[in-house]
């Protein structure tokens, strides 16, 4: 195996290195139906696993989109994001325009509003919460194709903490960011059993929710706590000719690989959670 020495960006296909056990703990999760938030420290591994997820899943034949959100600072730019992803994983559906129309509206809507700002102040959850809502349709709409007859779905939306951190900022923050998880909720739960979610983030979704009071719109996330490598593939990981060796089965094998039991996953709604690593 030969790994190039990529640091600083998530890792994929040649360069991404064993998290077989992680990976198929995560792939059963999502088989059986479940969403997953993937939490771990700071540079632990949960984009590139999340990537992988998404690699195994488009093998699977279904349609696997990746929405990194960490450019995303208000409602219709994340809009935006999700139409990018859609397109990148090779959804062509026009749905996806209608989708662009309601992100567009949206951003007129935010533009031409003083959101608490002094003056004239229009409440977000009238007119514009009624834009997000439409869009929520219309996206439901769009899964709804994507997933019908057995084809099934996978979404990764990395950063979404950092998207709702930005969001937080803008006026009347606090009830735009309980609108985007409580639109993401009902999404969730509109398309559950055909559309599978991973969530993660560099700064954890359930520190975010728990410290603004929204942990209700993320409870039906299954929590796969992600762990470092173990010394052994660490090991393998700065002297990539050991595992080539231990293939080989030649002296260099110092130590057995891990063999933990995979966990059976009830499915979705059990509150079950395990630990990787
Ligand atoms: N499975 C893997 N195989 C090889 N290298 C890896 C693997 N997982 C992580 N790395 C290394 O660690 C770095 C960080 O990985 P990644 O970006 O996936 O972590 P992260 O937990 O998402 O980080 P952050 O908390 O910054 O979002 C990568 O750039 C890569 O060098
Ligand atoms: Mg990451």
């Amino acid at each position: 195996m030969s790994i190039s020495n990529i640091t600083g960006s998530p890792v994929s296909d040649g360069d991404f290195y064993d998290r077989k056990w992680e990976l198929d703990v995560l792939n059963r999760a999502l088989l059986a139906g479940n969403n997953v938030l993937l939490t771990a420290p700071r540079r632990v591994g949960k984009s590139s696993l999340v990537l992988a997820a998404l690699h195994w899943a488009r093998g699977q034949g279904w349609t696997a989109i990746d929405v990194d959100a960490q450019d995303c600072d208000t409602e219709p730019s994340f809009l935006e994001k999700l139409i990018e992803s859609c397109r990148k994983a090779g959804v062509k559906l026009s749905t996806l325009d209608e989708l662009a129309q309601k992100a567009k509206a949206l951003k007129r809507f935010l533009a031409g509003t003083n959101l608490g700002g002094g003056g004239v102040t229009v409440e977000l959850p009238d007119e514009g919460a009624e834009d997000w809502r439409e869009a929520g349709r219309v996206f439901q709409r769009l899964l709804d194709q994507l997933s019908s007859g057995t084809t099934r779905v996978l979404i990764g939306i990395d950063e979404l903490p950092i998207f709702l951190a930005q969001l937080q900022k803008q006026p009347q923050g606090d009830d735009r960011v309980d609108l985007v998880l409580r639109w993401l909720r009902a999404l969730r739960g509109q398309t559950q059993g055909r559309v599978a979610w991973i969530i993660c983030g560099s700064v954890g979704l359930d520190t975010f929710v728990e410290r603004h009071g929204l942990v209700g719109t993320i409870n039906d996330l299954q929590l796969h706590p992600l762990g470092p490598f173990s010394d052994e593939v660490s090991v393998d990981l700065r002297f990539p000719f050991l595992p080539l060796a231990r293939l080989l089965e030649t002296p260099f094998c110092v130590k057995p690989r891990r063999t933990q039991p995979l966990p059976d996953f009830e499915p979705r709604g059990g509150g079950f959670s395990i630990r990787c690593g």
